[in-house]
């Protein structure tokens, strides 16, 4: 099984995001089984990410033409099975590193690009404004496709290091739990994102391109979203 992380902090000193990231990490592999590979974005070797500006030939199928190192983080991102963005709060918004990295492969919403994967947020703020942090993660993770399986919010005014440790490990006991009973909770919204689309592509009102993903995926032919997520996941039968 591959983990994913994106965190969208630079402080990588004293980090309370680090540290809870550090921590899930440790506990995925304790619960979850050791043989997992997680990687963890930006990092030394992948960590140069442009600002989108605002072509959107990537909605008409064109490989991005920015020099970065995007594109290799997003075949990483394909190629795993838990996702985890975790972002700090930055004037009651997630951080700009974060935002910019969302912008780049927004494109994959409109087909639903993470299906079969499960998702995880993270939230880390002082004290408050993290509703609409929170709320923003998990819904960009939906509308990419992902299961949203745990939405892990923590303040660094309330919660010490052991208590960091005792709300992580308790959250991956909760996703294990999830995977072992096989439970796969499909949001309405997906399900409308998905009914929109499909009838947008069955009358061909769409981008032409995504078309032709719709029908090589699989997507067009599913009846729900739920029977398209299973039939891609690599956890859920
Ligand atoms: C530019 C900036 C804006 C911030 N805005 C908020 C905020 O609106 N609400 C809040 O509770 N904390 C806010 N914080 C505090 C951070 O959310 C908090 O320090 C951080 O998530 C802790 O993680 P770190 O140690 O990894 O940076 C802000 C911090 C910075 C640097």
């Amino acid at each position: 099984m591959k983990v994913f992380i994106y965190t969208g902090n630079v402080k990588r000193e004293g980090s309370f995001l680090q540290y809870t990231v550090s921590q899930i990490s440790q506990e995925i592999l304790q619960i979850l089984g050791e043989e997992i590979a997680i990687s963890t974005y930006p990092n030394g070797k992948y960590g140069k990410i442009d600002y989108c500006d605002g072509c959107a030939l990537c909605f008409y199928g064109e490989v991005c033409h920015l020099d970065d190192d995007v594109e290799a983080i997003k075949k990483e991102l394909e190629n795993s099975d838990i996702v985890i963005f975790a972002s700090p709060v930055y004037s009651h918004a997630v951080s700009g590193s974060f935002k910019s990295f969302i912008d780049r492969i927004t494109h994959w919403a409109h087909y639903f690009n993470l299906a079969g994967k499960i998702g995880i947020t993270i939230t880390v703020c002082n004290s408050n404004g993290y509703e609409d942090v929170q709320k923003y993660l998990a819904s960009t993770m939906m509308s990419l496709g992902c299961y949203v399986t745990n939405e892990i919010v923590l303040k660094t005014a309330i919660h010490s290091k052991p208590i960091v440790n005792s709300v992580v490990r308790g959250e991956i006991r909760k996703l294990k739990r999830i995977i072992d009973q096989n439970k796969i909770l499909i949001d309405d919204l997906q399900e409308e994102a998905f009914q929109n689309y499909k009838d947008l592509h069955l009358a061909s009102a769409g981008i032409p391109f995504e078309k032709v993903i719709w029908i090589e995926t699989g997507l067009m032919e599913s009846k729900t979203y739920k029977d398209y997520f299973k039939k891609k996941s690599r956890i859920f039968k």
